[in-house]
């Protein structure tokens, strides 16, 4: 089941720089500077959009995005943002019930898969994995723990808030390396940010086949 951030729209963006300042957007922002120009590119649960408008500021023109939002509140707010002349196509829908094009140059997860148990982030991994082309780039940012207390602290907190709030599934963070491994990608950069609790790192994919050796 999709969790449905609708809910906390309206305040998302302000809450997170309250917590986080500009951690979660630095940690975005880095990735983008991987997008190369005229690139097709899949956006998977982009929030309220700025995105968007932080790409435009270094491509104004020349891509092709589609971009996909679970939540009707966020994807209104997405939907009126500053995209220059690149051509966007929106999904107001869950990716996985989306019949994906396999030609994307680049697919960005940004804070995506924390939503979700392991079993979905299964499923949803999969789905968009089929959707990059060989060695296309998977800019991926999120949370990691790393023993330090208040992660986990801070990280419960969030999925009890969201939890209540928004109906989110997840109550730990899945295994999303353990993903990238399984498909065989290869991490060809990365950075943390807010001490090391937020991790954002680009991916190669090298292998086109669905697998698997694990199912
Ligand atoms: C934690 S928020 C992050 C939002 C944004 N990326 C940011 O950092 O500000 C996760 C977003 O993913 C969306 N989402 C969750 N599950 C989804 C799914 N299955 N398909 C598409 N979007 C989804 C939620 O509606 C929410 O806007």
């Amino acid at each position: 089941m999709a969790a449905n951030y609708n809910n906390s729209a309206w305040f998302y963006d302000r809450l997170s720089c309250l917590i986080y300042g500009r951690a979660l957007i630095n940690a975005q922002v880095y990735l983008l500077q991987y997008i190369p120009a005229s690139s097709k590119i899949l956006i998977i649960g982009g929030g309220t959009g700025w995105i968007l408008e932080e790409i435009t500021k270094i491509h104004p023109a020349g891509l092709n995005i589609t971009y996909i939002e679970v939540a009707p509140a966020m994807m209104s707010i997405s939907q009126k943002r500053q995209t220059g002349t690149n051509k966007v196509t929106f999904f107001n829908n869950a990716v996985e019930n989306i019949n994906l094009q396999t030609n994307f140059d680049i697919v960005i997860t940004p804070f995506l898969f924390d939503n979700f148990k392991e079993q979905t982030l299964q499923k949803v991994f999969e789905h968009i994995h089929q959707s990059l082309k060989s060695k296309g780039l998977w800019l991926n940012a999120d949370f990691q723990l790393t023993g330090k207390w208040w992660q986990r602290l801070l990280l419960r907190s969030m999925f009890l808030f969201f939890r209540i709030l928004c109906g989110i599934e997840a109550s730990s963070l899945p295994d999303i390396e353990q993903q990238f491994e399984k498909y065989s990608y290869e991490n060809i950069a990365g950075r943390t940010f807010y001490g090391d609790f937020i991790i954002s790192k680009i991916y190669t994919k090298m292998r086109n086949d669905s697998l698997n050796r694990y199912a």
